[in-house]
């Protein structure tokens, strides 16, 4: 009874931010996204008998620990997707958890998701559950809502449905559709302060969140056509305009929330004299100061290497599109 999964995190085209219903993750609004093939978690999931509570370690290169110390409300909701998973198949077993990274933690770039979708495909396979990936989908979402976008192939779209059944993601495309570069400019690595689930509680109290809800069937069909034709400059149109509505809408929620430093200014400002120069390049930005930059293949050099010379930057970690969720034999103990 013991499985290990992989998992990419995944960069939104189109942004979720806001819920219709808090405690099933239904999403105010449809998604997009690509899955990413440098930012992954690896997680082991065996349920036993013999254990007499669960236990959920971070694995690090040298040394395990456990959430218990560092991230408690992270055990809470990880703890809450075991009981979740133990419901469907019917058993009080408890379970162990080994959960690992590739990505340094606090770099930025949202673990929940791919930390949700490695769980859901691990524990599902270890508890012997036949589940189609639309199931895996709903349940990974059920866990942290962008985590439903890290089970499907490549591309994904999140249809934001109107009840647990009908909220999940699918492919649009494979990873193979298009050579995409999601380079990521690391200027911070510390935790967030807000985290994504409670300051997208506030995003109603926004008086631009009905404006950015109305543009967006318009924008699922303005990205859905540029991934078709493969049109980088349609894409960066409207990924930037949605990114900065979603950052609007931010702002604006009472209390406010501000995730862009000086160093994403900056980071801007760069892409949009680059821009200026000819190359093909546009940027977008999750809950947090540090910013993806958006590609084809052909530009990662010359790209990544702006970007790493810009002051503030720490860090640069390239991605391509990348496959979704899968189990793997190897296990993490
Ligand atoms: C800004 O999926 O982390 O990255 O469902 O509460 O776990 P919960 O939220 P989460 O939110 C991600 C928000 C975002 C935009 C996006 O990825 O679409």
């Amino acid at each position: 009874m013991k499985a290990t999964a992989i998992a990419p995190a995944n960069i939104a085209f189109i942004k979720y931010w806001g819920k219709k219903d808090e405690a099933l993750r239904l999403p105010l609004n449809s998604s997009i996204s690509m899955n990413l093939s440098n930012a992954y978690t690896t997680t082991t999931a065996e349920f036993s008998k013999a254990f007499p509570q669960d236990t959920i370690n971070v694995a690090s290169d040298t040394s395990f620990t456990t959430f218990t110390h560092v991230l408690k409300n992270s055990e809470l909701r990880i703890i809450a997707h075991l009981d979740r998973m133990r419901k469907l198949k019917g058993t009080d077993m408890r379970a162990r958890v080994v959960t690992k990274n590739s990505f340094p933690a606090g770099a930025g770039i949202a673990s929940s998701a791919s930390g949700f979708a490695a769980l859901t495909v691990a524990a599902a396979a270890a508890l012997d559950l036949s589940v189609s990936e639309k199931e895996l989908s709903i349940l990974a979402r059920l866990g942290s809502g962008s985590a439903c976008r890290s089970i499907p192939d490549g591309f994904v779209m999140w249809e934001e449905g109107n009840s647990s059944e009908t909220s999940y993601a699918h492919s649009l495309y494979p990873p193979g559709h298009w050579d995409l570069r999601d380079i990521v400019a690391v200027v911070q690595s510390k935790p967030k302060e807000v985290g994504s689930t409670s300051g997208m509680e506030a995003a109603r109290t926004s008086p631009f969140l009905e404006a950015r809800l109305a543009a967006i069937p318009g924008r699922i069909a303005r990205v859905k056509k540029a991934l078709e034709q493969k049109d980088i400059h349609a894409l960066g149109n409207v990924i930037e305009e949605d990114c900065l509505d979603m950052h609007a809408v931010m702002q604006s929620q009472k209390p406010p929330l501000n995730y862009l430093t000086d160093e994403t200014r900056e980071i801007i400002n760069a892409v949009r004299r680059w821009r200026s120069g000819g190359l093909a390049v546009c940027f977008t930005i999750d809950a947090g100061p540090n910013v993806h930059l958006i590609c084809e293949g052909k530009d990662e050099q010359v790209i990544s290497k702006k970007a790493s010379e810009i002051s503030g930057v720490q860090q640069i970690i390239v991605n391509k599109p990348a496959r979704g969720a899968r189990i793997v034999t190897e296990h993490l103990f």
